[in-house]
């Protein structure tokens, strides 16, 4: 068990420490300011000032956890059945399209904040290569988050994607599981993928008239206390908000998506759901894992130039471990996993008070 977790961890470091020191020496880019061991990345250092700036305000916030959704919402459009070409940047070249599919719902508002960006720096990077560079900047945007490699390369995209690819929270279990096991991901790697970016993440949209409502009691940290507030019991709703696949959550201020509550709760995926729990470099890795595998979808690695040097360091993890909130104790956990027990949390002193929304970018 510790032997596998060590494992994936080398297995998403390597990559970064062949580029950093094993191949060449660094050396100084025509700026004047930045070196780089290959100068073909020399360009994106201005643009990961921008976006860290002027997008994210260097802040693990609203316009970040929109950048880490777009990273999923453009990849995840490709199937060997159906086609489409995954981490393409369609999202956004065919957004007249892409937009019209229920599921990227809010996905306007992202784009909103990002084309702009997008635009400006389309002399140098395609909209694939766009989305996903300010994925793996907005990841180091937010405490306990993974820096993930980054390649450069993407072609421009030639179509939308076809429509029904995107995952919706209202899809069972086994269809999730389905529609990403159709692109490579095992059922761990698909909890620790929705798991890990859930737990930097709202709900702008889907919750009437509610923005910035919060899936975890701690929006701005990467942390496992998406895992912990999940499996607290919760009430399904059984009118109009069921249908849009959202679950009463038990902590004042949060909402949680079904197909959380029924990743955290189905035979096949509830053990990995919960071993995340207060196993922070357990989920950093798999999730930076997942990530980096999410965004080469439809592309060929070996043809694509690796620009990871580019990406600024992560920032440590400074929460505490995983808790209860206030006047919950461990029966409200609702216990899924039955080879394990879930791991015994303590309870956070004072009265509850709901959880604050994230602000909004604009
Ligand atoms: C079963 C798969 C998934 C489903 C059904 C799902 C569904 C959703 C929904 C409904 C929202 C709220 C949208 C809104 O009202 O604004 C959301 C937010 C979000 N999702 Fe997912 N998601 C899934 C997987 C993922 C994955 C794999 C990632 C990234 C790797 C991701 C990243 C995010 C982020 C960062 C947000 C917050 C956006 C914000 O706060 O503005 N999701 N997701
Ligand atoms: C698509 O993007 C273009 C360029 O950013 C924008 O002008 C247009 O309004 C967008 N369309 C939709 C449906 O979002």
């Amino acid at each position: 068990m510790a032997f596998g977790s060590v494992l994936s961890i080398l297995g998403l470091v390597l990559p970064l420490l062949s580029v950093n020191g094993l191949r060449t020496k660094r050396s100084l880019c025509p700026d004047g300011v930045n070196t780089a061991i290959n100068q073909a990345c020399c360009a994106l250092f201005p643009i990961v000032d921008d976006l860290k700036e002027n997008l994210f305000d260097n802040e693990c916030g609203d316009a970040a956890h929109g950048a880490l959704r777009l990273v999923f919402h453009d990849a995840i459009g490709i199937s060997p059945s159906l086609g489409g070409g995954g981490a393409d940047g369609s999202i956004a070249t065919f957004n007249e399209t892409e937009l019209t599919f229920h599921a990227n719902t809010g996905i306007d508002d992202v784009l909103d904040a990002v084309g702009p960006f997008l635009q400006k720096h389309s002399n140098v990077l395609t909209p694939g290569d766009f989305i996903q560079l300010a994925g793996a900047i907005s990841l180091v945007q937010c405490p306990g988050a993974p820096r993930i490699p980054f390649f450069m390369g993407r072609t421009h995209p030639v179509a939308a994607s076809p429509p029904g690819l995107v995952p919706e929270p209202f899809d069972s279990v086994q269809t999730i599981l389905k529609r990403f096991g159709e692109v490579g991901f095992t059922s761990d790697e698909v909890v620790a993928v929705v798991g890990g970016s859930h737990s930097i993440a709202g709900a702008d949209d889907i919750v009437p008239n509610e923005q910035g409502v919060p899936f975890d009691q701690t929006p701005s940290l990467f942390d496992t206390q998406i895992f912990v507030d999940v499996q607290l019991r919760g009430t399904m709703f059984t009118g109009q908000g069921g249908q849009q696949g959202e679950v009463q959550s038990a902590v004042a201020g949060l909402v949680r998506l079904q197909s959380d509550h029924l990743l955290a709760r189905d035979s096949a995926t509830n053990c990995a759901w919960q071993s995340f729990v207060n196993n922070q470099p357990k989920l950093a890795a798999a999730f930076g894992s997942g990530v980096l595998k999410l965004s080469l979808l439809g592309q060929n690695q070996a043809k694509m130039t690796d620009c990871s040097e580019v990406i600024p360091k992560a920032i440590p993890f400074t929460g505490g471990p995983a808790t209860l909130p206030p006047g919950q104790t461990m029966n409200d956990i609702e216990q899924a996993c039955a080879t394990a027990a879930f791991p015994s949390l303590a309870t956070q002193p004072g009265p509850a008070t709901a959880v604050p929304q994230i602000p909004q970018a604009v």
